[in-house]
């Protein structure tokens, strides 16, 4: 949630924090700004700060934009908590002096405490933001040593950041983190840090993330770490695998097109080295054996991919599994000991909820699993052990590949500890996961079918999603991603609730969305089909072949190919995908940034 990214070397920094907030605009986008160190004309250093409400675009074409010259600065993509979207709000934000500046990710908790006693001090605040009591407190503390100053004023907030500071008298950026993730970049003659990796994949691959609790010195061409109370820190160098392609949209008109797309691929990777003569080969430090519950906690579609988990899982193992939103489970006091296994599922490793919910399970002792795909991610750092989903990077805002890998990696794990506690695996299952990519690939096929579909709903203004069993979260997952960037509302439910309530919704303007494909349940099915037709509602079923029963009562039948119940989420969601994608590209809408979203949610 929102971007940072800041630089300090010998090139032109307008044009590196540009690009920079370009990779990074999909974590927030209703403002963005710059701080750049620069020259006057008396040559004295300052700080030239810009800052426009809206899309980067907005603060890019800005003529004085390309009067700022410097090697050194800070640029933050915002996504608002405190105080609404506009240019006063942007970061970054300067003290009363104009000397100092910072860009801030995360929430300062005890803000109007500070602000009030600054204010008593004669500070003077121009925005609502939370974010400006920490330029007003650096300034306060400050006495020639930027990161004293930045130390002081971080001892005294509560709340979470990731935080940038730059002076005019300095020529180094002081960052610091708690709870908002920052990656440093480093490279012969410059640093540059960021809030995710995408962003100095441009510049260098040899990374530092930076851990909570941490500060960092960032100099032309050097990084020192400390801790809050000075202790130095080692340099832990990784190297960034993903590449500079991967991350751009390779000809697709959006990043969620490209990521439905990609998904044969996708999985492919994240079944890599993982299936080996029949056997599930997983690497994970866990004492199995001991395990007499499974707690799953995750938010929005990965949360969704733990409702199938529960019962894939629970049918293969038969070890209980419950499924909580981390919000939830986080402040319920939950029922959690050492003989439990907590399972954080998330796709950047960085949701707040999540990252809460797993460090409540710790502190009771349970044993914690992530299965992440961001890597080195903090919540991939804090577990006990892990699986990656090796997706690559997802920058729409609604996830996709994520989720299909998600449910890869938990038929894995299930299958996994079915193996390790002594189970025969179903060699049929594990064949039909290896061929999954390819299954994939013909699903793709319906992209066009869904497309002309799309065109019908344009104007709906409600929508109802029904599956049963596995393909009940199905249901769930393919209303999240129609509401969330076409702005339809839609609901999903298990098909049988429907004569509990939903029928009543039913009439010509309400289309009803069944996942019909072949399963034990599939007469139910048709009869809750029926029960809609005849109530004048809209019907499109998801089928596995032509099928003269069903389509009779159904209005749009999209087909896939039929596969075992465990691997049908998989197949069943990707039409629901391209549903809600071509709905939202139809009406005109801004797919891949929807409104008031953003794509990794680190506050809660
Ligand atoms: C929906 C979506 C969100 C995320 C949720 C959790 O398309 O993307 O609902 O699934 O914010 O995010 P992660 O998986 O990063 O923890």
């Amino acid at each position: 949630m929102c971007g940072i990214i800041c630089y300090v070397g010998k090139e032109d920094v307008v044009p590196i924090l540009l690009n920079g907030l370009q990779m990074l605009e999909y974590r927030g986008y209703d403002s963005a700004g710059i701080a750049v160190r620069t020259t006057n004309e008396n040559n004295c250093n300052e700080i030239t700060l810009l800052k426009k409400k809206g899309r980067l675009s907005e603060l890019s074409s800005q003529k004085e934009i390309t009067e700022i010259k410097g090697t050194m600065g800070i640029a933050h993509t915002r996504w608002a908590t405190h105080g609404e979207p506009n240019d006063v709000n942007a970061h970054p934000h300067a003290d009363c002096t104009n000397k100092i500046a910072i860009i801030h990710n995360g929430i300062i908790e005890n803000y109007s405490a500070l602000k009030k006693i600054l204010e008593e001090e004669g500070h003077t605040f121009c925005s609502q933001t939370d974010s400006e009591v920490l330029a007003h407190l650096v300034e306060k503390f400050y006495t020639g040593d930027l990161k004293e100053a930045v130390k002081k004023t971080l001892n005294l907030v509560e709340g979470t950041f990731g935080l940038a500071a730059i002076c005019a008298d300095n020529d180094e950026i002081i960052i610091a983190r708690r709870g908002s993730p920052i990656v440093i970049g480093l490279g012969k003659d410059f640093t540059i840090a960021a809030s995710d990796a995408t962003a100095l994949l441009n510049h260098t691959r040899r990374v530092i993330y930076l851990q909570d609790d941490e500060l960092a010195i960032l100099k032309e061409g050097s990084c020192t770490i400390e801790d809050f109370a000075g202790e130095k820190k080692d340099n832990n160098i990784e190297e960034i695998k993903w590449s500079v392609e991967q991350v751009e949209k390779k000809g697709y008109k959006h990043f969620m097109l490209k990521e439905i797309m990609e998904q044969p691929l996708a999985i492919e990777n994240c079944l890599r080295g993982r299936i080996k003569n029949g056997k599930i080969k997983l690497t994970l430090n866990l004492d199995l054996k001991s395990i007499k519950k499974i707690t799953i906690v995750a938010c929005g579609t990965s949360w969704h991919s733990g409702l199938i988990g529960k019962y894939i899982i629970e049918a293969m193992t038969k070890i209980p599994v419950e499924v909580d939103y981390a919000s939830e489970f986080r402040y319920r006091d939950p029922l959690v000991n050492e003989d439990n296994l907590i399972i954080a599922i998330s796709q950047s490793g960085e949701t707040a909820d999540t990252l809460a919910a797993l460090r409540e399970a710790k502190k009771k002792g349970a044993k914690t699993l992530g299965i992440i795909n961001v890597v080195g991610s903090t919540i991939a750092r804090e577990v006990d052990s892990g699986i990656y989903l090796h997706a690559g990077p997802e920058i729409g805002v609604a996830s996709t590949k994520a989720f299909t890998t998600q449910l890869t990696a938990l038929l894995l794990f299930s299958l996994y500890v079915k193996q390790e506690l002594g189970e025969e695996l179903d060699d049929e299952l594990v064949e039909t996961l290896l061929e999954l990519p390819s299954s994939i690939k013909t699903v793709l096929d319906c992209r066009d079918a869904v497309k002309e579909i799309a065109k019908h709903f344009i104007a709906s203004k409600n929508f109802l999603f029904l599956g049963r069993d596995v393909n009940f979260p199905v249901a769930l997952e393919g209303a999240l991603k129609l509401k969330e960037i076409s702005y339809i509302h839609a609901e999903g439910y298990p098909a049988a609730e429907m004569k509990h309530g939903p029928i009543a919704l039913i009439d010509s303007e309400m289309p009803v969305l069944f996942i019909a494909t072949k399963c034990l349940l599939s007469d139910k099915i048709l009869s809750n089909i029926q029960e809609v037709k005849a109530r004048g509602g809209k019907t499109i079923a998801i089928i596995n072949e032509e099928d003269n029963e069903i389509e009779r009562f159904i209005d749009y039948k999209i087909i896939v190919p039929h596969t075992l119940k465990e691997l049908s989420p998989i197949i069943n969601v990707i039409p629901l995908q391209f549903l809600a994608y071509f709905v939202a590209d139809l009406k005109g809408l801004d797919v891949d940034k929807p409104r008031n979203l953003a794509k990794s949610v680190t506050v809660e």
